[in-house]
């Protein structure tokens, strides 16, 4: 776990320290600053716009081939909700799988470095699109580091997972980001 989160702050620049910022170090926390569950809709909603209008980056789009825009911007929205300390939204609709799975559900798309790198950037550009956001410098700051992190943990994680596989490990345990 710990090599994990070393990997992951190696190649996001960000720490899992830094990482944890934004639920952590704000007052009035995020999810009021952010305007409430709808202001993580808003995000969401900005978010999956742009990535499901990315026609210049089939490779990027095409991780998203069997999901529906509604669909991914209403998961990950009930997640950023719960895991900003907001009701348990995402478990509500899951069932018992918030945490443990985040890293499984994403292992399966071929998730590298280079569309951690794209799906940063387009969350990066949705976090700046936000009006709720707009004199929020340190929330905005925090909430990328976030972000960012979590994105190459979900990449590495997916590396490590491969190589227990292979040795015959323990697989599920690095199945944990929370
Ligand atoms: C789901 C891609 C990073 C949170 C998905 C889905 C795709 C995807 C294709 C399925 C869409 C759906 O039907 O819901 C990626 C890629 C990433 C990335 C390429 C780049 C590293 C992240 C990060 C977070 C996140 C950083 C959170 C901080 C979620 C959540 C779901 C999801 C909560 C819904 C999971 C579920 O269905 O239970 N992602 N993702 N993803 N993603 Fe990501």
């Amino acid at each position: 776990k710990h090599e994990l989160r070393a990997s992951a702050a190696k190649l996001s620049g960000v720490t899992y320290e830094q990482s944890l910022l934004a639920s952590t170090a704000l007052d009035p926390p995020l999810l009021s600053r952010i305007g409430g569950p709808s202001g993580f809709h808003t995000l969401s909603t900005l978010f999956y716009n742009k990535v499901f209008n990315d026609t210049s980056n089939p490779w990027f789009l095409g991780i998203f081939a069997t999901s529906t825009k509604e669909e991914a911007i209403d998961n990950q929205y009930r997640f950023l909700v719960q895991t900003f300390g907001g009701s348990d939204l995402y478990t509500a609709k899951k069932g018992g799988r918030y945490g443990v799975r985040l890293v499984g559900r994403h292992a399966n798309y071929g998730i590298g470095v280079r569309a951690a790198e794209r799906w940063v950037e387009l969350m990066d550009c949705a976090i700046e699109e936000h009006a709720g956001l707009s004199d929020e410098e340190e929330a905005k700051k925090y909430l990328k580091m976030y972000f960012r992190y979590t994105a190459f943990y979900i990449v590495v994680a997916k590396e490590y997972m491969r190589e227990d596989q292979l040795s015959g490990g323990n697989q599920m345990d690095s199945g944990r980001v929370w």
